[in-house]
């Protein structure tokens, strides 16, 4: 099988697994009772709850591709959502719906209640590495500060450095904060993003493929700080990730996103859905670790 048609696969250590779509032994699992192509439900976050994140029937087509098909979750307030699915799933492009940067063709999406426009500023973003541009001349705590106000800083005011130094102190990247970002690590870079979205005390925190391109150590030291993070009640998280451990230590709740919502519920409850193709765990694909660079 080669990289480009191989199935997502997870990044991770030991044991070995692999995710994979719609692939698998499925008769050495139990049978399920639900007809096939039924999304899955587990538990879901009591509606009453206030929401922080809350997206109701979005589709998005590019020319005649449907990308994204009545996709409708909510997020409650301090949960951490997990956001999985293969490549080409549509996971990327709905965070540029929520993150305000394309629109719907339909439905919608509000951040505390609030059109994006206005709630977007409540959202932490923090990238895949790879989407840095590591030319760009620029200091750690010149990349924090610039998006706490907006524009670069020239000078940095005192109460700006303040905020940012405790932002880098909180992700163990304090020590960076004078260094060139284009000197970084995978592991280092993506500390200092962390510190750029949590200095804006952020509402919810965006994560996408943080960990992708990120050595194994770093990938580690991201995970721990993302559980930090989830244990706290304050901010909500949308995570995409393929990291089986930090879906195993961060998620609240798993949505599984293969242009539509195909399962929605806590991690155990999807893992136990394994026969409805959503997800399957497998044993033993040493290639996957091996390859595994994203
Ligand atoms: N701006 C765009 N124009 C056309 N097609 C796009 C654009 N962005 C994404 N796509 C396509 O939409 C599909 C979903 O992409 P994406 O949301 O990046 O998936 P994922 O993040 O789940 O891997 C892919 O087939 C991708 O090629
Ligand atoms: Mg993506």
């Amino acid at each position: 099988m080669s990289p480009t048609d191989r199935p997502d696969r997870l990044e991770i250590e030991a044991p070995v697994v692999s995710v994979r779509a719609g692939l698998g032994p499925a008769s050495r699992k139990p049978r399920s009772l639900r007809p096939a192509g039924v999304p899955f439900r587990g538990t879901l976050p009591e509606p009453s709850a206030p929401r922080v994140l809350d997206v109701k029937n979005v589709s998005k087509r590019f020319g005649d591709r449907v990308v994204l098909e009545d996709v409708s979750f909510h997020v409650p307030i301090g949960e951490f959502l997990c956001l999985c699915g293969p490549n080409g799933a549509g996971k990327s492009t709905l965070l540029k719906i929520v993150l305000g940067l394309l629109e719907p063709d339909s439905g919608s999406v509000t951040i505390g209640g609030l059109p994006i426009a206005k709630g977007r500023r409540k959202v932490g973003y923090v990238p895949q590495r790879k989407s840095f541009d590591r030319d760009f001349p620029a200091t750690a705590i010149d990349v924090v500060v610039a998006n706490l106000r907006g524009r670069w800083p020239l000078v940095i005011h005192d109460d700006e450095r303040e905020i940012a130094m405790a932002a880098l102190a909180r992700t163990g990247a304090a020590k960076l904060a004078h260094s060139q970002m284009r000197d970084l690590s995978g592991g280092e870079t993506q500390r200092v993003f962390l510190a750029r979205a949590l200095a804006t005390k952020p509402d919810l925190l965006v994560l996408d493929e943080p960990t992708a391109g990120v050595d194994v150590g770093g990938r580690a030291a991201i995970v721990d700080l993302m559980a930090e993070i989830s244990s706290s009640d304050i901010i909500a998280a949308v995570l995409v990730t393929h990291n089986l451990q930090a879906i195993a230590r961060c998620a609240e709740r798993v949505v599984y996103l293969e242009r539509h919502v195909r399962a929605w519920g806590l991690w155990d409850e999807l893992q136990r859905e394994e026969e409805l193709g959503a997800i399957q765990v497998t044993a033993g694909d040493h290639r996957a670790a091996a390859m595994d660079g994203d």
